[in-house]
């Protein structure tokens, strides 16, 4: 662990011009630097560096966050991987926490096995290529199905003798550790025999993102019926196989340049797509894609295609895979190979240009592929087309962006020849389960994913205002954590409220003298929240919310500083949106109204007020909602009067916030 003190001295010291400045060039605008984006494709540029603020940010794609945001993002380095960056810029020595004892033997029993399994890399590579076995068989069978010598090294290839324990002998002799071996997958020990798990196999080393190697694929030479096929290495401490995806490490680069990502069943389509000079590709395996495997691309591209084999069976349980695509507000789409055909047989058999104009001319998006699928079997059947509709609008549903379900809706209707608004309906209700469930479920930090937020445009961000699902709250959540960030360390002032005991101990009384206080903006805000006990139903905003809360009230407002600088890179890249993006509650909201601008620091007292009954207003119809859903269901134990009762009292309470909200809205 880097120490504290260091990482704010990474901080304090770096200019965010200069780190960017290594990898954009940039001319001064006014105060700020401006560039194309190496984010997106640009030709005119939007991309903004505020030296003043320490920050950067992207109008044409959103991006945007601080010096050591823009390392993490531009070269995909972890958090550490990038302080570390910055630090060695600007000759910053790191200083790391003392490692407790059994800190210092995980980290040294992770290096054995990387170091072990590099060691098994290198053995099944010269084997293949230096032993007369490894050439007789293992090199003549890439021979035979056209793998070429450049790919043999590109994918660090190899073969495993047809002998007992070959491997685990030489690496002894080399002094690797049994103990490493067997934790690393490599060896099996089995009554006190050791041996080699992937003996008198084909190997394709399995390499993470930034290539090391994590474990094996062991390919079977015969097709012989009783053994499996592939042996591959177990899940150990470092092979996370949820988290890989074979080829990352060789494809990123050409994902990136590409910005898109295909999928292949398995680790030959890989090579042979990398062959044909098609390198956007990785591989999951074999098994159904894994929300970290999907989060793993959307470091790099959010559009996927899938590649199927003609006769894949296993077509509709991948669909499930397509639904995580689509929660990731990626997107996806699909190719169906001919019968009989894979990507790896396809690839050897055409070039290039052939394979991307295929790929061009058979994508399909997932709403006519999956209804295509489907479709056959329900024609004819209402229960089963029924069945079906409701299928494909599910999978709409996960998509978190408003206008590309409408747009998914549209064709699903055109395509199944079904009224539109029949299909919104559908829509609406699953995205209101879902929301409750959401709502209840305590949302995990990860499971959605803010930066879906971020991204967008500043209009995306008001996507949920322009078709709004009933009982959001988002925009006005959103308010108030702007003004927050933007005016927290602002003073409004207030008439002071006199209690009786007040009046009574005042000596100057008969004076009429009104009294104003003075209170920070930031505590307003938290005051009169935390006291209704209301909370933020999107996690990043809750989070930041919960650091105002714990430090106002000791009297310690955090700086924007704070946030833009923040470690969780969520919280530093949503502060950095919010303090850009236009003010949308008060776009000339002053000349709406015709008010008459008192003082600068009367706007801002009814900008801050307004957001803060609007808020609330928000809540309570939230509330109101699920309390008519209760009393329909009233599935919750409670009596229909208590749940009225309770329903009456949200109303009042909704008056009341009327009543303020007329306040800070009529001019005067
Ligand atoms: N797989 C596996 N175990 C098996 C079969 C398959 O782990 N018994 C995984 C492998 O990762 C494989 C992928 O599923 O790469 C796809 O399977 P398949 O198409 O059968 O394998 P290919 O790698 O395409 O091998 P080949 O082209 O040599 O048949
Ligand atoms: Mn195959």
């Amino acid at each position: 662990m880097i120490k504290k003190t260091t990482i704010d001295q990474i901080f304090e010291t770096a200019r965010i011009e200069e780190v960017v400045g290594d990898f954009v060039a940039m001319k001064q605008r006014g105060v700020n630097r401006i560039g194309l984006c190496p984010f997106h494709n640009e030709k005119t540029p939007s991309f903004t560096v505020s030296p003043v603020k320490g920050i950067y940010k992207c109008f044409g794609c959103g991006q945007g966050g601080n010096a050591i945001n823009f390392v993490m993002e531009h070269e995909k380095y972890s958090y550490p991987e990038a302080l570390r960056y910055v630090a060695k810029k600007y000759n910053i020595d790191i200083e790391e926490d003392q490692l407790t004892d059994e800190e210092v033997q995980q980290q040294s029993e992770r290096e054995s096995q990387f170091l072990v399994l590099n060691y098994a890399k290198e053995y099944y590579m010269k084997t293949l290529l230096e032993t007369e076995e490894g050439k007789a068989i293992g090199l003549s069978y890439f021979k035979e199905r056209g793998v070429s010598d450049e790919m043999i090294e590109k994918f660090e290839l190899g073969y495993s003798l047809d002998t007992w324990d070959a491997f685990t002998k030489s690496a002894l002799e080399k002094g690797y550790k049994l103990d490493y071996l067997e934790k690393a997958g490599l060896t099996i020990t089995n009554k006190k025999k050791s041996f080699d798990r992937f003996k008198g196999r084909m190997i394709f080393p399995i390499h993470n993102y930034s290539g090391k190697v994590l474990g094996f694929g062991g390919r079977i030479l015969k097709n012989e019926a009783k053994a499996a096929k592939y042996i591959n290495s177990p899940e150990t401490d470092i092979y996370e196989k949820r988290k890989v995806l074979y080829g990352i490490y060789f494809s990123k680069k050409a994902i990136i340049l590409e910005d898109n990502c295909y999928i292949v069943e398995g680790y030959t389509d890989v090579i042979s797509l990398h062959q044909v000079g098609v390198e956007n590709v990785v591989s999951s395996s074999g098994t159904s894609l894994t929300v970290d495997q999907i989060r793993l691309v959307k470091r790099i591209t959010k559009n996927v295609t899938i590649l199927f084999d003609g006769d894949a069976a296993g077509i509709k349980a991948s669909l499930k895979g397509v639904d995580l695509i689509l929660e990731e507000d990626m997107n996806v789409k699909i190719v169906l190979f001919p019968d009989g055909q894979d990507p790896d047989s396809y690839a050897r058999s055409v070039d290039v240009d052939e394979f991307k104009q295929f790929i061009t001319e058979n994508a399909r998006d997932f709403i006519s592929f999956k209804a295509g699928l489907l479709m056959d079997e329900a024609e004819n059947d209402p229960v089963k087309k029924t069945a079906l509709v409701r299928e494909i609008v599910q999978s709409i549903a996960v998509i978190p962006d408003a206008i590309s379900r409408s747009v998914y809706i549209q064709e699903c209707g055109n395509l199944l020849s079904i009224s539109e608004q029949i299909l919104i309906n559908e829509l609406n209700k699953l995205r209101k389960r879902k929301a409750n469930a959401q709502r209840n479920a305590d949302a995990g930090y990860d499971d959605v994913a803010p930066l879906d937020y971020i991204k967008g445009h500043p209009s995306e961000i008001g996507g949920a205002r322009q078709e709004p699902i009933e009982g959001n709250a988002e925009p006005q959540e959103r308010d108030v954590i702007r003004y927050l960030l933007s005016y927290g360390l602002e003073k409004i002032s207030f008439p002071e409220e006199k209690t009786e005991e007040d009046e009574e101990n005042n000596d100057t009384k008969g004076e009429q003298k009104v009294e104003e206080v003075e209170i920070e903006v930031a505590r307003f805000i938290v005051e009169e929240i935390a006291n209704d006990g209301l909370t933020f139903d999107h996690p990043v905003y809750n989070n930041i919310f919960s650091e105002y809360e714990k430090r106002v009230l000791k009297n310690k407002t955090p700086a924007q500083d704070f946030f833009l600088q923040h470690d969780d890179p969520k919280v530093a890249g949503l502060a950095v949106d919010l303090i850009f993006s236009p003010h949308e509650l008060s776009d000339n909201w002053e000349e709406r109204h015709h008010i008459l601008v008192s003082s600068e620091e009367q706007t801002l007292k009814k900008s801050v007020e307004r957001t803060v009954y609007s808020f609330k207003m928000a809540k309570v119809k939230q509330m109101l909602l699920e309390k008519r859903e209760a009393i329909k269901d009233l599935e919750d134990g409670k009596t229909r009067d208590e749940l009225l009762k309770e329903h009456y009292n949200l109303e009042e309470a909704k008056k009341l916030i009327s009543r303020y909200l007329g306040r800070v809205l009529s001019p005067n």
